[in-house]
């Protein structure tokens, strides 16, 4: 598989087979990963890999305080800004609708739609989960090169037959993901990461996400 192939079918995988992920290949990822660039090199992640026992156990654990706490802890970060202005508004609103038309959830059905974002906290039934996390005296600026190297994660996945699901809905668990792993106080968590094999006949999976055309995203200063 070449990269642009990688980049091309690369998507959020929502729907995993239960399919054990050997864990040579994701030791492969992780080592290559290592690669990714960063401002100064001073390679800012710190990632926890979940898996087997301890991934049911942390699965268990979440699960037995969802009841008291159905959204989750007090965010340590505001995954969006309060107000998001057009037109990422519209692309945000845009992706959230089409993911539950995919599955037949209607708009008015918060129920289910609470539901399938709750799929969330069981990594999609993905047997390997990652954790990301940044030493809380780093910046913005660090924040963007942890996001580069999880790209490098999910286009490595590709190329190891591996799916993917970058999970920012972890930042609401981060007291529980924090305690489970335990993090070191100077660590913040970011986001998760669901890898496996996915689920191909699964409907959530077989949307894809649209992409604003090339003249909203570049413009070209040549003569
Ligand atoms: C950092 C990051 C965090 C994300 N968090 C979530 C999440 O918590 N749950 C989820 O279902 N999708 C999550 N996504 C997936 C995005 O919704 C998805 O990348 C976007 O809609 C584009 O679709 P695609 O990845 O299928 O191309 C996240 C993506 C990124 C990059």
């Amino acid at each position: 598989m070449n990269v642009a192939e990688a980049v091309a079918t690369r998507f959020s995988c929502r729907a995993f087979l239960d399919k054990p992920v050997d864990p040579e290949a994701i030791h492969r990822i992780l080592d290559r990963a290592r690669q990714s660039p960063s401002g100064g090199n001073v390679q800012p992640w710190h990632t926890y890999v979940l898996s087997g026992e301890a991934m049911d156990r942390f699965k268990a654990l979440v699960q037995s305080r969802l009841p008291d706490n159905p959204r989750g802890e007090p965010p340590e970060f505001s995954i969006y800004p309060e107000s998001l202005k057009e037109p990422y508004r519209s692309r945000r609103f845009k992706c959230g609708e089409d993911l539950y038309a995919a599955i037949g959830i209607p708009r008015e059905d918060k129920p289910a739609r609470l539901r399938q974002f709750a799929r969330n906290l069981e990594w999609f039934g993905a047997p390997v989960g990652l954790f990301f996390a940044l030493d809380r005296s780093m910046g913005w600026n660090q924040w963007a090169h942890l996001g580069m190297y999880m790209q490098t994660i999910m286009l490595l996945a590709r190329e190891e037959g591996l799916h993917t699901c970058a999970q920012e809905a972890w930042s609401a668990w981060h007291k529980t993901v924090t305690e489970f792993l335990s993090l070191p106080d100077e660590l913040m968590l970011y986001c998760g990461m669901a890898v496996g094999y996915a689920d191909e006949n699964n409907p959530i999976n077989q949307w894809r996400t649209d992409r604003a055309d090339m003249d909203e995203q570049v413009q070209y200063r040549s003569p």
